[in-house]
């Protein structure tokens, strides 16, 4: 059965108290819509509608960025939930298979609890994630018997026994996709908020003699973000839980509490994290590597074998081969190096391609930006880069090469070649004494004054 997303993100979340779009705020260097659209990805869903309102235009934008194929579609006004789903209806026209209904608000609905809700589709036309609550609040009420649902009761409506229940609906729904558009069709919005509510599609299905179930979840995963606090709390929350996963899937992360993951965070079996170690988003770290503590990582991959840190920063597009050693004080940015490439030291590489077996020396800087254009460096195999070399780009080093320390490297190096490019060295027999004994005197003079 194919799978259709209908992701609401419409809303203004005006309790973030911010210019930006609610749901591209961000937990885990991603937007809370992509950790919706990523809870729904493992699906494989044939067709993605986010119904987007305030700020239209970033939100689209953004879901864009994480799917390229996605459908947008816009809810002008936001008259209620079900009136946003039906928004959906032109790209869902002809679409025969179950449509699952997402909040861009709602980052941590687990891919299993969806999965479980496409099953219970086989026992019920319309299926809900109801949760228990430990302070049931505002949220609406599920009237149910076992998994068989009655109704939703909307808070605003509910009487003081309704109220009473601690079954709560999260407001994840599942249905036929042109069963779900013909029920919100039929959704009237005569409520205490005036407002179509998708929760009554519940009555209306069984209306029809259409059976409604349930299925739960914990109340962890339904945690929607409305304010900053909120939205520190599922920060919190996002790196509890990747940092158990992290750890049951074989990494070893020294101080767990102190590192921070980002929502596509790839580390393989048996890869050492250390302290206070940041990703950012894009990272991928092959089993065995080890990343030291203190560093900041974002847009990379690192291989196996390799070692980064401590205080090492690697920025979007560096690529670590196998067994490259990166130390510590050392930047990297859209750069290639080879297996075994040694870069120890207070370096800065940026567009650089550095061949496999290459030593980089302390302090070296490809200088890159001429303060208008980016230029890249090429440094060939088993090279030998001396400290301190400056490698003004574009410029070209051949394999087996060497530059000398303190080197301004401006002009390609052949293959083999050793590049001096720097002012010879003077040695003033005995002057250092003279000098020596000129300062005390003038420091002497000085103090008896
Ligand atoms: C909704 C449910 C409630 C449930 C709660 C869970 C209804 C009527 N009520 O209430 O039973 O307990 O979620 O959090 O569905 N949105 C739009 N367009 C609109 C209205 C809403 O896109 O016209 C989006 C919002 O941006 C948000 C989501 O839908 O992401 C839920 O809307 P919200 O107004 O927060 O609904 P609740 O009142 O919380
Ligand atoms: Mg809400």
């Amino acid at each position: 059965m194919q799978v259709a997303l209908v992701i609401l993100a419409a809303g203004q979340g005006s309790r973030m108290n911010s210019d930006l779009p609610k749901v591209l705020h961000k937990v885990a260097a991603a937007p809370l819509l992509h950790h919706a659209m990523s809870a729904g990805r493992s699906l494989d869903p044939a067709l993605t509608v986010v119904v987007t309102g305030h700020g239209a235009e970033q939100v689209e934008s953004s879901a864009r960025a994480f799917d390229p194929d996605v459908a947008t579609v816009r809810q002008e006004e936001q008259k209620g939930t079900a009136h946003a789903v039906l928004q959906a209806a032109a790209p869902l026209e002809g679409f025969g298979g179950d449509a699952l209904v997402l909040y861009g608000d709602t980052p941590f609905i687990r891919s299993e609890t969806l999965e479980k809700m496409l099953a219970a589709r086989r026992r019920h036309a319309v299926v809900v994630l109801g949760f228990h609550a430990a302070d049931p609040g505002r949220y609406g009420r599920l009237i149910a018997d076992g998994d068989a649902l009655h109704r939703i009761v909307e808070f605003k409506d509910a009487s003081p026994e309704e109220r009473a229940i601690t079954l709560c609906n999260s407001g994840v729904v599942c249905a036929d996709a042109s069963t779900l558009m013909r029920l919100c069709a039929a959704v009237g919005n005569a409520n205490a908020s005036g407002e179509y509510y998708l929760t009554d599609i519940v009555e209306l299905a069984r209306a029809e003699g259409l059976s409604a179930g349930l299925v739960l979840c914990d109340e962890s995963e339904t945690l929607g973000v409305n304010t900053r606090t909120e939205l520190a709390r599922a920060e919190g929350l996002f790196q509890a839980r990747a940092r158990a996963e992290a750890l049951e899937n074989g990494t070893t992360l020294t101080a767990p509490e102190t590192v921070f993951f980002a929502l596509d965070t790839h580390i393989g079996r048996d890869a050492i994290i250390g302290p206070a170690v940041i990703f950012g988003p894009g990272v991928t770290i092959e089993s065995g590597a080890e990343v030291k503590g203190f560093c900041h990582l974002e847009g990379c991959h690192i291989s196996r074998g390799a070692d980064v840190g401590p205080f090492a920063r690697l920025r979007p597009g560096a690529e670590l081969a196998e067994d490259v050693h990166v130390g510590n004080f050392v930047e990297i940015k859209n750069s290639i190096l080879g297996e075994g490439v040694k870069v120890g030291h207070l370096t800065y590489l940026g567009d650089a391609d550095v061949g496999e077996g290459t030593n980089i020396g302390a302090g070296t800087v490809t200088c890159n930006y001429d303060g208008v254009m980016k230029h890249r460096t090429t440094i060939g195999k088993r090279v030998f880069i001396g400290s301190d070399t400056m490698l003004v780009a574009p410029v070209t080093v051949g394999n087996d090469a060497m530059t000398g320390s303190g080197s301004v490297i401006t002009e390609d190096v052949p293959a083999e070649a050793v590049a001096l490019g720097r002012a010879r060295q003077v040695n003033k027999a005995g002057l250092a004494t003279k000098l020596f004994e000129r300062l005390k005197a003038i420091k002497a003079a000085k103090n008896k004054g």
